[in-house]
């Protein structure tokens, strides 16, 4: 399994570095490595096993942070108590993005982020996205709110960016009266 020394600091180069399409069929190692990422993510969410295995709580993972520069990512999402959506997008493409902006009141985390930042990051409340599958066909995918933030989150990742980036440390909270915070 995935385990936490897995994950990159953002301190390595390989967080920051440009990544390449995918191409298909999948290579060995992403096949394998995609039902890995997802598992770690839901692990990380389910308390006892968390604790079992030492994760810190996550729910996205690009294949950058582990030192995959290719463009993908996956996003394991808790809908109810229990319930997880696993999403796995290759090659993701931003259709379109809502004007209204969001944040999250609560900050955003990074499992590459291994130190507290104070501060909110603007992002769009809904976005549609369209990417291929594992089998390589193509889907198209319209989240909001959370899962829209999950996903412009890991999107950024693609391009080497992490949420940081975007946090001035003088004025971390910048802009937060136009924006609804969730
Ligand atoms: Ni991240």
């Amino acid at each position: 399994m995935l385990r936490t020394k897995d994950i990159l600091d953002e301190s390595d180069a390989r967080v920051r570095a440009k990544n390449k399409l995918v191409t298909f069929p999948l290579n060995e190692i992403n096949k394998k490595i995609i039902p890995e990422m997802l598992k770690h993510l839901r692990y990380s969410q389910i308390e006892k096993l968390s604790k079992k295995y030492n994760l810190r709580p996550g729910m996205g993972l690009a294949a950058p942070q582990l030192g995959i520069n290719e463009r993908f990512f996956v996003v394991c999402y808790e809908k109810e108590k229990g319930k997880f959506d696993d999403y796995i997008l290759i090659n993701p493409k931003v259709i379109s993005y809502s004007e209204e902006m969001i944040y999250a009141g609560e900050g955003e985390g990074c499992l590459s982020v291994n130190r507290e930042v104070e501060g909110i990051v603007p992002r769009h409340a809904r976005i549609t996205v369209e990417a291929y599958d594992l089998n390589g066909n193509l889907q198209r995918y319209r989240v909001r709110e959370d899962l829209a933030i999950a996903f412009q989150h890991e999107l950024d990742h693609l391009e080497g960016i992490l949420f940081t980036d975007y946090i001035d440390p003088k004025n971390p909270y910048k802009n937060s009266e136009n924006m609804r915070e969730i």
